[in-house]
C-alpha cells in the first residue's frame, strides 16, 4: 500500500549558519525521506527558514540590512549549504511567507473561538536607550542564587540555577548596555491551563508510539500527575518593534516566533501543494489519514509535543502521527568549541573540498532512534570511512569494473544467483528495511557492512587480478567481475538513502534508472552494458580534517561553547553606543592583551548609501597596512571633519561581511549608556602617537 508521509525537519534560525550539528538531524531526515521514496511511496519533505524574532531584527541592523534582506540572504547561504550536503527538500520555505501568515492567522482565530485565548497585562523589562522590551536573553546580571556576574536573564551557566528574568540583580540589557526599566504591556496567551488543554495532552502524549519513550517521560514529567495542573499559560505575544506577523485586531503586537514558526511547517507544505497539485487539506483536517513526522533535537520537545498539538487539536487540525527527537553533537567528546576549531560550518567544511557523504556515512553509522548525543570522533571518522565506504564497499567496483570495460566491451555475464553474498543480501534485505523504518541507522549500516564482507570474501576468493594473468581463463574472470559488480550494485541500492550522489554516479555507470528498493531484489541481466568506470570515492586524508579544524579555529576572543543552534546570538558591539557595557566581570591580563588595539589614522571618511548610521573609515595603520571599517558615528560626525585625525582602533577584530564590504576592524568611541548625555565621542592619542603603534 502507498503511504502519503509529510516529514518536516526543525527549522533553522535565519540569523545563522547551518554547522555540523544542524546536519545530525538534516542528514537524518533526508536519510529516512529517501528511504520512503524509494520504496515507491508519496513522502514530501518540507522545511524552510525560521525567520522572525527579536535576534534577526537586531541581526539585521547591525548589519545595516533591512530584515527582509537579511532573510534573503541566509535563505541562499542555507539553500546553498543543504544542497551540498544533498539534503533532498521538496520545499525549502521561508516563515516569512503568505502562506505561513494565513495559517498562522487561522490558527489564532480559531483558538480565540474556542475561547482558548486570552489577554493579560505583564510586566517586563524595556530597555530605555533602545525603546523596546527586552527578550530574557538580551538581559545579563548577576545570578540571584551564586551572585555570578554576566549571566542571562534566565539560567545561570556558573550554578545552572534557572530564575525568570526579574529575579537577576543588577540587570543590564545586551543590546545597550542600558539598565532596564519594569514597563507593563497587554500580551495574549494560549490557555495551556485550560482543563481541555490538559486533558488532551496527556492522552495525546501518552498514546502508545506517539513519542519515543524517553520523550513521554519527560512529557509526563511536565504535565504531572492527574489534576496537576502544572501547565502554565503561555505567551504568543511580542510588542513592537519586533519583525514578525502583526496579531489581527491587535496593532502593535506580533506573534512570538515560535508560535509560527511550527506553523511554517504547514506553511511551506502548503506553498508546495500550490505547485505540485498536492491536497493540502488531506494532510492537515482533523480526519486525515496521511502520516504527519517531526524530526527535532531534543531540545525542541517543549514546543512540539506541548504547545503545537494542543494548538492543532483545538484548532481543528490534525496532530502529528509522531515526533523523534535526536541528541546533540559533540566532537572528539566535546561540546562544540570554536576555540578548538570544531564549531565546523558546513559550507567551510565543503569549501575544504570534503566529500558530504562520508559525513552522512558516519553519522548514519552512529544514529539510532533514541535521544541520545552523537559523537563525531575525527579519529574514527577517518578510519571508518576509509575502511568501510573506500576499503570495503567501493573497493569491490574498482577491482572489477576496468576488466569489464577493456576485456569486455563493457558487457556484464550473467550474475550468480547462488552466491552465498547475494543469497545473504536477498535473506537480509528486509531487516535492513526494517532499521530504516525505525531510524535505527547505526544497525542499519553495520548489516549492510557484514554484507560487504561477505562481498569482498567472493572477491578474495576469485582472484580477478590474478585470473587477468591467465588468458584461458578469460570466461571465469568474466564471470567473477560481472558477478563483483552485481553485488556492488546490489550494495549501493542498500546504502542508497544514505550515500545518494553515489549511487547517482552508480546508476549512470550501469545505466539504468534511479534505484528503487525493489530493484534490489534482481541481479541484472547477462548481456547489460555499462559505461565506462570512473572513481566514485577517494579517501579521507588526515590533512583535510586538520585544515578543516584550522579554518574554524577562532583564536582571538572568548567565544560560548555550543552543542545546540545557541538561543540567541549574543549581539557582537556594532556600534560604538552598544561596545559600553557596565560593570562588566574582570578580565585577566592575558584576556586583554589578546585584543590588539592600534593607532590608526583615518585616512578617507565618507558616507554610506543606504545606511544612515554608518560611516565608512578607511584607517591607515603604518607599517601594517590600511584597513576599512564601518563605524556607526554618523550621528555624531561629519566624515569630512574626520579625515586626517588619529584614533584607536581594534585591529584583530574578525572580518565581518556587510552589505557594504567588508569591516576590518573597530574604532573606539565614548557614550554614556544611560543615556543622559547624548553623543559619542572617539578617542584620540596625545601627540606623537604614530599610526600602527600599539596601545596598551
Ligand atoms: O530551535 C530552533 O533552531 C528553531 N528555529 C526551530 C524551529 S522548529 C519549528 F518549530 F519551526
Ligand atoms: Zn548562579
Amino acid at each position: 500500500m502507498t503511504r502519503k508521509i509529510l516529514v518536516t525537519s526543525a527549522l533553522p534560525y535565519a540569523n545563522g549558519s547551518i554547522h555540523l550539528g544542524h546536519l545530525v538531524e538534516y542528514i537524518q531526515t533526508d536519510i529516512w525521506v529517501r528511504f520512503q521514496k524509494m520504496r515507491g511511496h508519496e513522502c514530501w519533505y518540507v522545511c524552510a527558514d525560521d525567520t522572525h524574532g527579536t535576534p534577526v531584527m537586531l541581526r539585521a541592523e547591525s548589519e545595516g540590512l533591512t530584515p527582509e534582506e537579511l532573510i534573503e540572504r541566509v535563505h541562499a547561504e542555507h539553500s546553498r549549504d543543504f544542497a551540498g550536503f544533498h539534503v533532498g527538500f521538496d520545499n525549502f520555505y521561508t516563515t516569512h511567507s503568505l502562506e505561513t501568515r494565513d495559517c498562522a492567522n487561522e490558527i489564532y482565530a480559531r483558538l480565540l473561538a474556542s475561547g482558548l485565548i486570552e489577554k493579560r497585562v505583564i510586566e517586563q523589562y524595556y530597555d530605555p536607550l533602545k525603546h523596546m522590551f527586552l527578550p530574557d536573553r538580551f538581559i545579563k546580571g548577576e545570578c540571584p542564587k551564586c551572585g555570578t556576574a554576566d549571566q542571562y536573564g534566565d539560567n545561570c551557566e556558573k550554578c545552572g540555577a534557572a530564575y525568570t528574568a526579574n529575579e537577576i540583580r543588577n540587570p543590564y540589557s545586551v543590546i545597550s548596555g542600558a539598565k532596564p526599566e519594569i514597563r507593563q504591556s497587554e500580551h495574549h496567551f494560549f490557555k495551556l491551563s485550560d482543563p481541555r488543554c490538559q486533558t488532551f495532552l496527556r492522552r495525546w502524549t501518552q498514546t502508545e508510539g506517539r513519542l519515543q519513550p524517553e520523550a513521554a517521560n519527560k512529557l509526563q514529567e511536565w504535565l504531572g500527575e492527574k489534576d496537576d495542573n502544572k501547565l502554565t499559560d503561555w505567551d504568543i505575544s511580542r510588542d513592537a518593534p519586533y519583525f514578525g506577523f502583526e496579531i489581527p485586531g491587535a496593532p502593535g503586537k506580533y506573534f512570538y516566533v515560535w508560535l509560527d514558526a511550527p506553523i511554517g511547517y504547514m506553511g511551506s507544505f502548503s506553498n508546495l501543494c500550490a505547485r505540485r497539485g498536492i491536497d493540502f487539506d488531506e494532510f492537515w483536517r482533523a480526519d486525515s489519514t496521511t502520516e504527519l513526522y517531526h524530526f527535532i533535537g531534543k531540545d525542541i520537545l517543549y514546543f512540539h509535543a506541548l504547545f503545537w498539538p494542543a494548538e492543532l487539536e483545538h484548532a481543528g487540525y490534525r496532530t502529528p502521527s509522531k515526533i523523534f527527537a535526536h541528541g546533540f553533537l559533540t566532537v572528539d567528546g566535546a561540546k562544540m568549541s570554536k576555540s578548538r576549531g570544531t564549531f565546523i560550518t558546513a559550507e567551510s567544511y565543503l569549501r575544504q573540498g570534503l566529500n558530504p557523504e562520508w559525513l552522512r556515512y558516519y553519522y548514519a553509522a552512529k544514529l539510532s532512534a533514541s535521544m541520545e548525543d552523537i559523537d563525531l570522533n575525527l579519529d574514527d571518522f577517518i578510519a571508518r570511512v576509509n575502511a568501510d565506504l573506500i576499503g570495503k564497499f567501493v573497493n569491490i567496483a574498482s577491482r572489477s569494473a576496468g576488466f569489464i570495460s577493456k576485456r569486455f566491451a563493457g558487457r556484464l555475464a550473467a550474475g550468480d544467483e547462488t552466491l552465498p553474498a547475494v543469497q545473504a543480501i536477498r535473506e537480509r534485505r528486509a531487516l535492513i528495511a526494517e532499521y530504516y523504518e525505525a531510524r535505527e541507522f547505526s544497525k542499519a549500516t553495520r548489516e549492510i557492512m557484514a554484507l560487504t564482507d561477505l562481498a569482498n570474501q567472493y572477491v578474495d576468493s576469485v582472484k580477478p587480478w590474478e585470473l587477468a594473468r591467465q588468458p584461458e581463463q578469460e570466461t571465469a574472470l568474466h564471470q567473477a567481475c560481472s558477478n563483483a559488480l552485481n553485488l556492488f550494485r546490489l550494495l549501493t541500492i542498500l546504502l542508497k538513502p544514505v550515500l545518494p550522489a553515489l549511487a547517482s554516479q552508480t546508476e549512470a555507470f550501469f545505466d539504468v534508472a534511479p534505484f528503487t528498493w525493489d530493484d534490489g531484489q534482481q541481479l541484472l541481466a547477462a548481456g547489460h552494458t555499462l559505461h565506462p568506470y570512473q572513481h566514485l570515492m577517494a579517501r579521507i586524508d588526515k590533512n583535510q580534517v586538520v585544515a578543516l579544524l584550522a579554518a574554524n579555529r577562532e583564536s582571538m576572543t572568548a567565544t560560548p561553547e555550543v552543542t545546540a543552534p545557541p538561543p540567541a546570538p549574543a549581539k557582537e558591539p556594532e556600534t560604538p553606543e552598544a561596545s559600553a557595557t557596565p560593570a562588566t566581570p574582570p578580565v585577566g591580563i592575558d584576556e586583554f592583551m589578546r585584543i590588539e588595539l592600534r593607532i590608526a589614522r583615518i585616512r578617507e571618511a565618507g558616507h554610506v548609501d543606504g545606511a544612515d548610521k554608518l560611516v565608512r573609515l578607511l584607517l591607515d595603520l603604518g607599517p601594517l597596512g590600511t584597513r576599512q571599517v564601518f563605524a556607526g558615528i554618523k550621528s555624531a560626525y561629519d566624515p569630512a571633519k574626520l579625515v586626517g585625525r588619529l584614533t584607536v582602533m581594534v585591529a584583530n577584530l574578525a572580518p565581518r561581511k556587510m552589505k557594504f564590504g567588508v569591516s576590518q576592524g573597530m574604532v573606539l568611541a565614548a557614550a554614556d549608556v544611560e543615556g543622559q548625555i547624548p553623543g559619542i565621542f572617539l578617542l584620540s592619542p596625545d601627540d606623537g602617537a604614530q599610526p600602527g603603534m600599539r596601545v596598551k
